[in-house]
């Protein structure tokens, strides 16, 4: 047995293996500078945004936002669990692994458990088959116009009536029945025990290893409860599973996943070539929910009924998801007419018609202020304040960065406040930086913040001559890398590039260059000649001062070499502004 992984042993293995290595063997990587880069393995994708940085040991797809270390790689890759990767990395390093002394595994060994679930999955699906009884539940299926397809795919069963079909099945002894009651399958009372499903269609509950964790089972027309599911249980945590993961993750990287309320939606949609549907289990989303989503997905669509419920329930998702978006995965919000759900709305409106409602489905920023725009008065500066006391709480709960800052800007501009500056103001600030901020905008800082705001701004920056790269600068240098992940990444979004620095010792100053504060005096169309500009002067400067170090050099040299008095000359100065670019 594998002893506990301690934090330095993973340290020490992480410093041993190269991740250039380990995703290498997985996925085709393609040197560009000094990156390396591929079509991401979990998303799909036709050009490359999934970037391998060697320096950092660590992984970054810039287009669905998974990102680690190998250890993580081999957890999303391989599906492996934590000690299984550290394992499988530490063979190929050729360390020994922890032996350990001390008692392992605390609380109820888990694998029984799930054995006795996948038993007991496997006997409520031959029920549908073989059972007496069963020919209601088919008929009830087919009623609801499930297809033989998707009941095989979602792998339906049936716990047929009675209080022993599983009892005596699978609990023989004490020991058996006591398994039983751990995986949330018996029901004791009084002593006694008996079955928890009877008579229902049942749906069994993968986590992402396919592992089945639980159950959840409707009862065959109306009767109450109309579902139950499994209680918690060692292998099964509602806030943390979705129903349809599993299933959903058997495609690769769907572009978009859509979190609806139901079982029967999960499955009426996927019938509907809508394979892309998760459903939480009867709770509340959580934060775990979004968490996982966000790593197995690029954009996200909750989904709820138009009603009072479903509106505060959409409200709800939007508050724990706010502290865990950047803006680089779309995260959108579908409220569906009153009294429909997406099983009934598919059925009627077929598959492009849903297709069509999530294309339009409002994305989160609008619905935080449509929803409380709705219900004040702007007109009247205490509606304005209302908005500001509502809002502004919600949006501070946004992780720092770009997103955050323009929620912050639509929010003082819709309440008035006044962000540009006073009448009278310079229009234009001195090239050397802005007044009443803190960060001055050198050449180097005003160029790293153009680029931060609108990397596709790196194309006017190609034909600019390199000398500006001075390796003495830590201003150029940063400017360098950026302008370096945009060419191996030329799609990136401005919320990805101020990612990639996340968690480096350079993360405050992209933190602070990113404030869209900085630059909000230059006109949008201004900005391209803006960089280029200021890029320019920075070759100026690092020439300038290769002309002073090469006089202070020579400076008792009688005689300069041709090479010098070339390196003196430098470049011919350009005589007016670079024309725009057409
Ligand atoms: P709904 O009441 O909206 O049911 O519950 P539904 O999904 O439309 O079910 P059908 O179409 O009538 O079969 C949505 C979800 O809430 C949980 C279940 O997870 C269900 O899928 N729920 C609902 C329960 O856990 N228990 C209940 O009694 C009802
Ligand atoms: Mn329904």
């Amino acid at each position: 047995m594998v002893g506990q992984i301690t934090p330095e042993f993973k340290q020490r293995l992480l410093a041993r293996v190269d991740i250039v290595d380990v995703v290498g063997r997985r996925v085709p990587l393609k040197p560009a500078g000094h990156l390396f880069k591929a079509c991401c393995p979990f998303h799909e994708e036709r050009t490359p945004s999934f970037v391998v940085t060697p320096d950092r040991q660590t992984y970054h797809c810039f287009g669905c936002g998974v990102h680690g270390n190998a250890i993580d790689f081999l957890i999303e890759h391989d599906r492996l669990s934590f000690p299984e990767a550290v394992e499988e990395l530490a063979q190929r390093a050729g360390m020994e692994l922890p032996t350990g002394d001390e008692p392992v595994a605390k609380g109820p060994d888990l694998k029984p458990i799930l054995a006795t679930l996948e038993h007991a999955a496997r006997l409520y699906h031959d029920q549908l088959r073989d059972h007496a009884r069963a020919s209601r539940a088919i008929d009830y299926l087919k009623r609801r116009g499930l297809s033989g397809e998707m009941a095989k795919r979602f792998d339906i069963g049936f716990a047929p009536p009675g209080w022993d079909f599983l009892l005596t099945r699978l609990g023989q002894g004490p020991a058996e029945q006591e398994l039983l009651v751990h995986a949330g399958l018996l029901v004791e009372r009084t002593g006694k025990h008996y079955d928890r499903f009877r008579d229902r269609i049942m749906f069994p509950i993968r986590n992402r290893r396919g592992q089945v964790i639980g159950f959840g089972g409707r009862v065959l027309g109306d009767g109450e409860p109309k579902y139950l599911n499994s209680p918690e249980t060692p292998v099964f945590h509602k806030g943390r599973e979705l129903y349809g993961l599993f299933e959903l993750q058997q495609q690769r990287g769907p572009a978009r996943i859509l979190v609806v309320e139901g079982y029967m939606d999960v499955i009426a949609l996927a019938q509907a070539d809508l394979p892309f549907a998760v459903a939480t289990l009867g709770t509340a989303t959580t934060p775990e929910h979004v968490r996982v989503l966000l790593r197995n997905t690029r954009e996200l669509v909750f989904c709820f009924d138009g009603d009072r419920a479903g509106q505060a329930a959409a409200w709800k998702a939007l508050q724990t998801t706010l502290p865990l978006v950047t803006g680089r995965q779309p995260v959108r919000f579908l409220l569906l007419p009153q009294g429909e759900d997406p099983d009934t709305l598919v059925r009627t409106e077929g598959r492009d018609g849903f297709d069509a409602r999530i294309d339009h489905a409002e994305l989160l920023s609008d619905f935080l202020f449509n929803r409380l725009l709705a219900k004040l008065d702007m007109r009247t500066t205490e509606g304005r304040a209302q908005l500001d006391a509502e809002a502004r709480p919600l949006i501070e709960s946004a992780p720092q960065g770009t997103f955050r800052a323009l929620l912050e800007a639509r929010l003082d501009a819709l309440v008035g406040i006044p962000t540009r500056p006073a009448p009278g103001a310079p229009r234009r600030p001195r090239q050397a930086g802005r007044p009443g901020t803190a960060t001055p905008l050198t050449a180097p800082r005003l160029a790293i913040a153009l680029l931060l705001e609108n990397p596709r701004l790196a194309t006017r920056a190609q034909s600019i001559p390199g000398d500006w790269r001075d390796p003495e600068n830590a201003g150029a240098r940063l400017l360098g890398d950026l302008l370096d992940v945009i060419a191996a990444c030329p799609t990136i979004s401005a919320a990805a590039l101020i990612e990639h620095w996340r968690g480096s010792d350079r993360e405050s100053v992209v933190n602070r260059l990113s404030d869209p504060g900085l630059i909000a005096h230059i006109p949008t169309e201004g900005k391209a000649d803006e960089l280029v500009g200021a890029i320019r002067r920075m070759g100026e400067r690092a020439r300038q001062e290769r002309r002073q170090q090469i006089m202070r050099d020579k400076r008792r040299a009688s005689d300069l070499s041709e090479q010098d008095k070339a390196g003196l000359r430098g470049r011919p100065r350009p005589t007016t502004e670079e024309p725009p670019a057409t």
